[in-house]
């Protein structure tokens, strides 16, 4: 058995997940309306977000901070399944929102016998929220969440990374990448969801930059990145 299947874990994030739902659902709607208008494409959609995003992502991410944003299910259990087969003891997360994405990484890491995850998000009171999560779940233990901007708090991540998933600010995937490959370690997964800005794509997909990377087909569309790392 695996705690991800059943008891506390299963039931929080049936729960987290309804919630992501109800709250996401305009958001959601909005976004597709805007894909879905007359002379645009997704291509120009992320284009001009990402744009917006490097103007002042701050102001940005404030807007969302009733949102979750947070991973599908079927994407959760893809983190569980790769945090299980890479036997991840340490975890880097940039974009913890709730906490939904970091419980199936923290339930990974109670399966592999234990381990660190070090979450990050922007808004004081996500983090609030994703800690609480993680209590209810039981897995607060493996968890320090760092509020703020992760270019800062995320400088020292104190130890060699199994998996690095990198789900906030979309102009701040490679920035964020550049900061904790050092402490990659060869074989690291980097796993990019809603990975569209062009920049990060070519470096990782890039194999002078060491690394070998492709789209992984879970909810394709989210632009979601598998990224290993070579050397
Ligand atoms: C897509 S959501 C993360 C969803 C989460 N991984 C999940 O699946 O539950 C993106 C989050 O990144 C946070 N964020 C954006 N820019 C950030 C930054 N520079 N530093 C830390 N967090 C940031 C936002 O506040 C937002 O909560």
């Amino acid at each position: 058995m695996n705690i991800l299947s059943s008891g506390r874990v299963a039931r929080i994030l049936d729960r987290l997940h309804q919630d992501a739902e109800a709250s996401d659902r305009e958001h959601l709607q909005a976004m597709m309306a805007a894909i879905e208008a007359p002379g645009t494409s997704v291509e120009q959609v992320v284009a001009d977000m990402i744009a917006e995003e490097r103007a002042d992502y701050r102001t940005i991410y404030r807007r969302y901070a009733d949102n979750f944003l947070a991973v599908s299910p079927a994407y959760g259990r893809f983190l569980y399944m790769i945090a299980r087969a890479r036997k991840a003891t340490r975890i880097v997360e940039f974009g913890t929102s709730m906490g939904i994405s970091t419980i199936y990484l923290a339930a990974a890491l109670r399966d592999n016998g234990g381990g660190h995850l070090i979450g990050s998000d922007l808004e004081p009171a996500k983090v609030t929220r994703a800690r609480a999560n993680l209590d209810a779940a039981g897995l607060a233990d493996l968890v320090e969440i760092r509020a703020g901007d992760a270019l800062e708090t995320l400088k020292d991540v104190g130890g060699e990374v199994d998996l690095l998933l990198v789900d906030g600010a979309f102009s701040l995937y490679l920035p964020v990448l550049k900061l904790i490959e050092p402490r990659l370690k060869t074989g690291a997964v980097i796993l990019g969801e809603n990975a569209f800005d062009p920049g990060y794509l070519d470096y990782v997909r890039n194999p002078a930059n060491g690394y070998v990377s492709q789209p992984l087909p879970v909810d394709e569309g989210r632009g979601n990145e598998f990224t290993v790392r070579t050397s």
